[in-house]
């Protein structure tokens, strides 16, 4: 065994010790009910309790006499999901779907087959109950421009009181923006290293001042809003799921696989089928389903149900029910630069500290210290944008970290994200085991395309998933700007004078043949080492119905057929300018409006016209 190897499996060994003795302190402080016996229909049935399927099914609940349904393909979140510090160790376990995504082309160069498992939720909470809690808005001008694409009611002025509904903040905030008393539980990072303090004084240097990202203007660098309570994650299955749960018109059922949508003659969606048990059954929707399996799984589901682009669902031998050529177009994702790394003397917490008993007691007494940071994340900020109209519309996030990859040995993501692993240890090498930071730029605004196809009309069969990265040049263009920015910000004078920062120069092996620092060597660099910020969305795009490849129309009812809507992440014509739970939630919110809306509107007001009740129903 090489020294290396020992210095990993030591790391593993003390990881596990550390995560028993966590878990032994702590207790599921919210009950969740779930049922074993279902009944043959409902008024609603949600498939998928995720980000926003678990909203939708809780606020639509509220409604005594409407009999509600969920069906949840993973279990209930096990403990260890509530450690902000544990979360990247997730990745991969039974919580996560693991997607393998197709080789890229113009990406992933130094990751093994030129892919990765895309990471998705499981779990009742879905990916709210493995991410990384960052809890970001967006810019108002994403959902500005929304509405400008043809769908009314989505503008700013339109979500901000759903964001608000939604999130108890616990920090300062401005009243006009920030919610106090929803169900999401949302703080600022409880704790901070000195070497963050150090980054948001660099940042400042070049004209980034410190703000509230959720208020009004996001750009700034600033301490991240975590979905949060003292250090505890806040999933929407335990903000919104668990106090609904004793509802007796709420049904949940978890490990049940939905297979398909029903239909009848007249393409009304009127239940569903689902694997639950190792058997084959079915259950009826009298008023609507509501599908919000999220981005990878919603354009499946309609496909393998009849509703897509014909010319596929005939490679698939599927019956058409509806041509909709836009089911599983529009794929959009973030996509970060992994590695740019600089070691420091001092300022950051150690790989042994973490393990020190105080630093345990510390997070299980008090709900602080270094296992309230997922992935030593400790700074957010975004940058002007330069090639767009507005300069206040940034394409370039940045995400920095007070651990390397390799503060642990490679142990934890390192060694799950699937990095060559070669590659990584050469490139790596001198800092192993060393205290430091990264700085991650992500572009906001891609304009890479990918796609969501069918593997088989099976739908235990996962479908291909192909992000595209990188394939519009100018993505690589926009990385190239955002790591020289990364590079001004982590070489910044105070950094090296404080903390003794030194920039990991090592040519990364597969550009070494590039004038180092150029470029094209960063967009070697990007081309290698660039991966998902795991927000995939925008796979049954909400437009009008002049678009053809729209999927939903603004109140998310899909096209072609009726009683059913998508209500996820999917339905984003344009991916925000941030992280997406925090608007997949206010999605949720704002769908479970309409619907409660259009319903009461059928049953109170028969005689309105059905054109002004369509151009109502949004809001
Ligand atoms: C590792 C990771 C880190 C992330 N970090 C952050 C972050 O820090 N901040 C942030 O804002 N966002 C983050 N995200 C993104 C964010 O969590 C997602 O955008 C969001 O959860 C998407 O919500 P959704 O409702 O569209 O889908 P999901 O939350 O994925 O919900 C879909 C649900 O449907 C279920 N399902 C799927 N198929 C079926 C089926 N056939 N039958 C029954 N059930 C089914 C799934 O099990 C899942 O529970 C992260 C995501 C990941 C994976
Ligand atoms: C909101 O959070 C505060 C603590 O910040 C807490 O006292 C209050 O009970 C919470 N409200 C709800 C509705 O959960
Ligand atoms: C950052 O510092 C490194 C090493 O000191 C140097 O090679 C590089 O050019 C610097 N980059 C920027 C953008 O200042």
């Amino acid at each position: 065994m090489t020294i290396l190897g020992l210095q990993r499996g030591v790391s593993w060994l003390v990881l596990k010790i550390a995560s028993i003795a966590i878990l032994a302190k702590l207790t599921k402080d919210q009950f969740l009910s779930v049922n074993t016996n279902i009944d043959a229909e409902y008024d609603f049935i949600v498939v998928g309790g995720g980000s926003a399927g678990s909203v939708v099914a809780s606020r639509l609940s509220e409604v005594a006499e409407w009999r509600v349904l969920l069906l949840e393909a993973g279990g209930e979140p096990p403990l260890q999901t509530y450690v902000p510090g544990f979360a990247p160790l997730l990745i991969g376990t039974q919580v996560d779907w693991a997607y393998r995504i197709e080789p890229q082309t113009y990406c992933h160069r130094g990751y093994e087959g030129d892919s990765f498992f895309l990471p998705s939720g499981r779990v009742l909470g879905g990916g709210s109950s493995i991410n990384w809690m960052l809890y970001v808005r967006g810019n108002r001008r994403d959902f500005n421009n929304w509405e400008a694409m043809g769908n009314p009611t989505w503008g700013y002025r339109h979500v901000l009181p759903f964001f608000k509904k939604s999130e108890n903040y616990s920090g300062h905030g401005r009243a006009n923006y920030r919610g106090r008393g929803g169900p999401v539980k949302v703080e600022r990072q409880p704790w901070m290293l000195p070497i963050a303090r150090g980054i948001l004084k660099a940042a400042k240097l070049l004209g980034y001042s410190h703000i509230d990202y959720n208020g009004p203007e996001q750009i700034g660098f600033s301490v991240p809003d975590l979905s949060t309570s003292n250090g505890r994650r806040s999933s929407t299955a335990h903000s919104y799921l668990s106090p609904a749960s004793t509802r007796p018109n709420l049904h949940i059922l978890t490990n049940a696989f939905v297979t398909q949508i029903m239909f009848n003659n007249d393409k009304k969606a009127v239940g569903v089928r689902f694997i639950h048990d190792g058997q084959e059954k079915s259950v009826g929707a009298v008023k609507e389903v509501v599908l919000s399996t999220g981005a990878i799984r919603s354009p499946q589901l309609l496909m393998v149900s009849g509703v897509g682009p014909a010319w596929h669902l005939k490679q698939h031998k599927i019956p058409v029910l509806h041509d909709l050529e836009g089911v599983g177009e529009n794929f959009q994702d973030h996509i970060m630069t992994m590695g740019l790394t600089w070691s420091i003397d001092r300022g950051a917490v150690s790989f042994a500290s973490y393990f020190w008993p105080s630093a345990i007691s510390k997070y299980t007494s008090q709900g602080t210290g270094p296992w309230t940071m997922p992935a030593g994340i400790s700074v957010l900020g975004w940058t002007k944008a330069e090639n767009g109209d507005d300069p206040l519309w940034p394409d370039v996030q940045y995400i920095a970290s007070s651990l390397t990859l390799v503060t642990e040995y490679g142990t934890t993501l390192g060694s799950s994200l699937g990095f060559k692993k070669n590659v990584f240890r050469n490139y790596f090498y001198s800092v192993m085991g060393r205290i430091g930071f990264t700085i991650l730029p992500s572009l906001t605004r891609p304009k890479s395309r990918g796609t969501i196809r069918l593997r088989s009309s099976l739908p235990q069969d996962p479908p291909v998933v192909d992000p595209n990265y990188f394939s519009h040049n100018d993505d690589v263009t926009t990385m190239v700007r955002g790591i020289r920015f990364a590079l001004k910000l982590g070489n910044s004078s105070i950094l090296k004078k404080k903390y003794g920062a030194k920039l990991l120069k090592k040519p990364l092996p597969g550009c070494e043949k590039i004038v180092y620092n150029s470029d094209a060597y960063w967009a070697c660099f990007a081309r290698s080492y660039a991966s998902t910020n795991y927000h995939p969305v925008g796979t049954c795009k909400m437009g009008p119905s002049t678009d053809p490849k729209a999927v939903v129309d603004h109140t998310l009812r899909v096209y072609g057929v009726s009683g059913l809507r998508v209500v996820d992440a999917s339905i984003m014509p344009l991916v925000t300018t941030g992280n997406t739970n925090a608007p997949t939630i206010m999605i949720g919110e704002k769908a479970a409006h309409m619907i409660k809306r259009a319903w009461s509107r059928k049953v109170t007001s028969r005689k309105r016209s059905s054109a002004q009740e369509r151009r109502e129903s949004g809001l």
